[in-house]
C-alpha cells in the first residue's frame, strides 16, 4: 500500500536548512495497523504529512497503491481525496455546517450525486452511532461525539488509509478508548490505519510500531502484546 525508499525533506528557513526525515525506508502492507511514536519534534508529522500527501519529500520516492506520487499538485490533491480518510487531535469539523454536512463535504467533492451524498453521509454517521443527531452543529457535541464525526468523515469515502494524527491527544481517557475502539474495529474490518502519537500506551493499541527519532526509522517492531481496546 505505501512503499517509501529512501526519503528526505529538508526545510530550508532563509539561508539555513533542516533536514526533518532523513533516509527513510517504510513499507505497509493492506489492512495493517500502525502506530507512528517518537518524542517531539521527531518527525512525526513531516512524515505523515507526506504518507497523506500533503506534502512531498525533497528527495526519494513514496508509491502509494501503485501509484507514484510524484506528480502535479492537482494529481496529488486528488490522490489524497479518493485515498486518505484524516483524523486529527482537534477534530477540524466546520462550524457552522451540522455534522451531516460535515460528512457529506467529501463525498460532494468526489463528484458524487445529491442521493449518493446523503445516503453514505448517514450510513457513515450510522457505523459510528450518531444517527439521531444528524442537524446538530458540532459545537452541540461532546469531545468525543466530534471525534466519532470526524472518523465519518475519514471513512465515508472508503479510502484505501485511515491516517490518524494524536486522535485521543484532546479527549479524556475513557472517551480516547472509545475512539481506539472504534479504530480497532475498522482495522478489523480490513481498513489500513496509521496513528501518529507521542503515547506508547496509545500506540499499543496497533498492531505494529514504528519510532522515529531525529527523521529517521529508529525500530519498528510488531506489538507482541497488543492491547484490547
Ligand atoms: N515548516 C517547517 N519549517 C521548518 N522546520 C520545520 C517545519 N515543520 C517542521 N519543522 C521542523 O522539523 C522537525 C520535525 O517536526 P515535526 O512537526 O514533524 O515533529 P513531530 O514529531 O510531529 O513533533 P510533535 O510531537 O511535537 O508534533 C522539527 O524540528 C521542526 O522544528
Ligand atoms: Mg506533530
Amino acid at each position: 500500500m505505501i512503499e517509501m525508499t529512501n526519503i528526505e525533506k529538508i526545510y530550508k528557513m532563509g539561508n539555513s536548512s533542516f533536514k526533518a526525515l532523513d533516509s527513510v525506508d517504510l513499507t505497509i502492507y493492506k489492512g495493517e495497523y500502525t502506530a507512528i511514536v517518537g518524542p517531539s519534534g521527531a518527525g512525526k508529522s513531516t512524515l505523515m504529512n507526506i504518507i497523506g500527501c500533503l506534502d512531498t519529500p525533497t528527495n526519494g520516492e513514496y508509491i502509494l497503491d501503485g501509484l507514484n506520487t510524484k506528480c502535479s499538485d492537482n494529481k496529488l490533491a486528488e490522490i489524497r481525496n479518493k485515498k486518505i480518510g484524516f483524523i486529527f487531535q482537534n477534530y477540524n469539523l466546520l462550524a457552522k455546517l451540522s455534522i451531516l454536512e460535515n460528512v457529506e463535504l467529501p463525498l460532494i467533492y468526489l463528484g458524487y450525486s445529491n442521493r449518493e451524498v446523503r445516503e453514505k453521509a448517514k450510513l457513515a454517521l450510522q457505523r459510528v452511532g450518531l444517527e439521531t443527531h444528524l442537524k446538530h452543529k458540532p459545537s452541540e457535541l461532546s469531545g468525543g461525539q466530534m471525534q466519532r464525526v470526524a472518523i465519518a468523515r475519514a471513512l465515508v469515502t472508503d479510502p484505501q488509509i485511515i491516517l490518524a494524527d494524536e486522535p485521543t491527544g484532546a479527549l479524556d481517557s475513557k472517551t480516547g478508548k472509545e475512539v481506539l475502539k472504534m479504530l480497532t474495529d475498522l482495522n478489523n474490518e480490513g481498513n489500513t490505519i496509521i496513528m501518529i502519537t507521542h503515547d506508547k500506551e496509545i500506540a499499543s493499541y496497533a498492531k505494529r510500531m514504528i519510532t522515529v527519532r531525529d527523521g529517521r526509522i529508529t525500530s519498528d517492531e510488531l506489538n507482541k502484546k497488543e492491547m484490547r481496546a
